[in-house]
This record gives structure tokens, sequence and C-alpha cells, in this order.
């Protein structure tokens, strides 16, 4: 690695999801041993300095940086600077291509919190080659999508591998509890999503595509069995109902299998939902969820109505659940590994704060300190090469202590 001024940088601290990483970073360091060189970056010198001060003292020696997300000389000279780079300038699919870009031309590596599935395709596309020559190792969806779902089946595997022998070919993974609210920068993201696909018939065709970000050569053919509806689930005996961030955590785990050379099966599925009880009342709480989703896809897709909602109804950019809201959301994911042969295994995911913010900005920051101090040695990268990276085939068990240890994540058989 060539000889930079900061093993790590935190590029949009300024923003909602931003202040909370900076936060606990600060805090990290200030009570653990692993240390690392560090600045925030943003575009607005007078916001970055407003964050610094509302740090208290042991953050007044960071240092701040400036690069605009549009300006790719501002990106270059960013990324030259470091080893590692954190965004969490969003949405990604507006403003994360000339990070990434500079990112892949300067070998650095980078995470971030995108959910936008368009998107990464879209960028493993145009820069994978230059990665894997640079040698930048790009891991998106370092936050509650995807890294509970991925990491989930990552360790479910490793439990089946240890009782069965051999991986498990069916996972459902089923949320239990969430509670949380979203920010600003997530509903712009998600909004964004849906209009995109709406306005791009190949998006749409990508969309019912589990394979969309799986490499070109994967092979896979097994159908999958989408939770589109209220139904009946009869292995957790309850009425499920679509999970929003399925169709990015779906498809990050599928890569996964793929990148790991098929380690869960050539034939693995995997579908996520939300478990809303029994009876009549669990099957009406389905049916509210799906009517409420399809509503929301309306109402995105009709701009003048968006428009309506972003600006009387939706938190605006920089908002998001309160600091008492983070610490008491939570969440509560279940997972069931079938083998081929009828062997079942379960797992659950747990995180102690709200999953968008609280335990969001804490995986985060795991994901960064493992990429910059668990996947380096003596100033050399370790570990997986260039590339474009899912959490679980980026990071390993190390992650998983780190979460669990750090982040206030845990992962346990049932
Ligand atoms: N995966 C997950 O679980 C998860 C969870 C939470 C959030 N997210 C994603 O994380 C992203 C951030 O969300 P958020 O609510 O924290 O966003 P936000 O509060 O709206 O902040 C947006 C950030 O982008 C910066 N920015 C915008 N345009 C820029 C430019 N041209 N140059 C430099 N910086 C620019 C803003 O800087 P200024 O302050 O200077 O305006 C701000 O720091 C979103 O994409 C969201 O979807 C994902």
């Amino acid at each position: 690695m060539s000889n930079t001024n900061y093993d790590l940088v935190v590029f949009g601290a300024t923003s909602f999801v931003g202040k909370i990483l900076t936060k606990y970073l600060v805090e990290y360091f200030s009570t653990h041993n692993e240390q690392l060189n560090w600045a925030i970056a943003g575009r607005s010198q007078k916001k970055l300095q407003e964050v610094k001060d509302s740090l208290g003292p042991s953050a007044q020696s960071l240092p701040i940086l400036i690069a605009n997300a549009t300006n790719e000389i501002e990106l270059n000279n960013l990324c030259s600077q470091t080893h590692v780079i954190v965004s969490t300038v969003g949405p990604y699919a507006l403003y994360g291509e000339p990070l990434i870009k500079a990112c892949v031309t300067n070998g650095t590596d980078y995470c971030d919190l995108t959910g936008e599935t368009q998107w990464i395709k879209k960028m493993i596309e145009k820069y994978e080659s230059q990665a894997q020559q640079s040698g930048a190792r790009i891991v998106h969806c370092c936050g509650f999508d995807s890294v509970p779902s991925d990491m989930g089946v990552y360790y479910l595997q490793q439990q089946a591998i240890k009782h069965f022998g051999e991986p498990v070919t069916q996972v459902k993974m089923r949320v239990k509890t969430l509670k949380g609210d979203a920010s600003g920068g997530t509903v712009a993201s998600l909004i964004n999503v849906i209009q995109e696909v709406a306005a791009d018939p190949a998006l749409r065709k990508d969309l019912i595509n589990p394979y969309s970000i799986c490499p070109k050569n994967h092979s896979f053919i097994q159908k999958q069995d989408y939770v589109k509806a209220a139904r009946f689930d009869s292995d957790f005996d309850t009425w499920i109902a679509p999970f929003v961030m399925a169709a990015i955590n779906e498809r990050v785990v599928h890569r996964s299998n793929a990148l790991s050379g098929k380690a869960y099966g050539h034939n693995f599925t995997y579908n996520e939902a939300i478990l809303t009880g029994k009876g009549f009342k669990g099957r009406l709480k389905a049916i509210g969820i799906v009517a409420g989703l399809r509503a929301f896809m309306l109402a995105a897709v009709n701009k003048p109505i968006s428009q309506i909602m972003e600006h009387y109804l939706l938190p605006k950019s920089g908002e998001g659940p309160t600091p008492e809201q983070q610490l008491t959301g939570r969440f509560d994911l279940r997972f069931l590994g079938k083998t081929n042969d009828g062997k079942s295994l379960r797992i659950k995911v747990t995180g102690d704060q709200d999953p968008g913010y609280g335990s969001t900005g804490k995986m985060l920051g795991q994901a960064v300190l493992s990429l910059a101090i668990d996947h380096v040695e003596n100033g050399q990268k370790t570990g997986r090469k260039g590339g474009f990276w899912t959490p679980s085939t980026m990071f390993d068990d190390r992650f998983i202590q780190r979460l669990s240890k750090h982040a206030g994540i845990v992962f346990e058989a049932v």
C-alpha cells in the first residue's frame, strides 16, 4: 500500500447516519486499544466543524477534509490520502459513482450503506475489473441492509457444517421484531429506487431476477420463492408479509453464495418476510402491510404526490429518529435452514438499538474497522484482493466477534 496520511476517512460525516458513525468511532477510539489515524470529510467546512465541535474534547484534533461528491479532482485527492474510505453520502445512486471511480483509480478500500440494487449492479459492471487491477476492495451494504441477513446466513452455514457436515440449501429469514424509523436519506433513496425502476423496463426485469448482482457466469437457475403477498408459513406457524429490505438482502446473499464458490450449494434458496402473528389478527396485519407497501410505491412513482409526501409527511435530509428512539429500538431476526434431506437448524440475529441508525452506525463502524485493521498487516492488504465483495465474503468470523462485542449485534443458535 502506498504511503498515505490516513488509515480511514469518513465521507459524509454531516449526514444523519454519518454523525452517528462519527460519534461511535470517537467513543470507540477513546475506550479501546485499536487506534487509527482518521479524518472526517464532506462538502461543507462549516457543517463539518459543527459536527467536530459537538464531539467533545477528544475529537478536537480530528482533521477535516473537503470534497464535493461531484468533483472528481477533489475525490481523487481525498482517496489518495487514505487507505479506507467509508461513505454515508446518499442516495448513492445520485451521488455515489464518482467516489467509487476515485477509489478504484487509487486502490482505496471502500464501504458504504447503500441498499440500491440497481446502482450496485451498475457499479460492479463498470468498475469491477479496475478494482481488481488497483486492489480496491469495495464493500456495499454494510448497514442493516445487508449485514444481519448476509452475516446471519454465513453464521447459520457455519453451524450447519458443524452439526451436519454440510451446508443448508434452503434458508428462510423472518423478521420477528423491528422497532425503528427511517431517516430523510433512507426515504430519499427508497423513493429514488422506485422512480428509477418505474422509468426503466431493464431495471424492472432486474427487480425480479434474484441473481441480478451475481457475477455474470454464476449459472444459478434455481427458482426462488419470493414472499410477495400475505401468506401462512407453516415452518414458523404464523402469517407472514413481504419485507421491504428483502429486495436487496436476498440478492446480496445470492452474490455471497456465488463469490464463495457456491458454498451454500448450486440450488440454494433464500427468502425474507415479516412474521405478523397467528389467526385472523396475523392475517389482517399481513394484508395491511401489503396494502401499505403498494400504496407507498404508487405514491412514490407519482412525482407530484411523492413531492408532497417528501415535503410534508416524510423526514427530510438530516432528519431521523431521536437518540432516545435509537436507544429504545431493536431488532430480532430468525433464520431457519434445511439441508437437502430435511435436517433443520435455527439461529437468531438480534440488535440492541434501532436497526437503521443506532445499530447501523455501529455495524458500519465495525465493518470499516475490520477493513482497516483486520485485513491489513504491516501496511499490506491481507485477505481478499481487489474487487466488489459482500460483507460475508470480505469479512469473516472476526467481524461477527466485533459485532457481538462492540455493536450489540448477537448471533446465536435458537
Ligand atoms: N443500509 C442501511 O441500513 C441504511 C441505514 C441508514 C441510512 N442508509 C443510507 O445512508 C445514506 C445516508 O442517509 P442519511 O439519512 O444519513 O442522509 P442525509 O442525512 O440526507 O445526509 C446526506 C449526506 O450527503 C451529503 N451530500 C449530499 N450531496 C453532497 C455532495 N454533492 N457532496 C458531498 N456531500 C454531499 C450531505 O452533506 P451536507 O450535510 O453538506 O448537505 C449529507 O452529509 C442514504 O443513502 C440512506 O439510504 C442506509
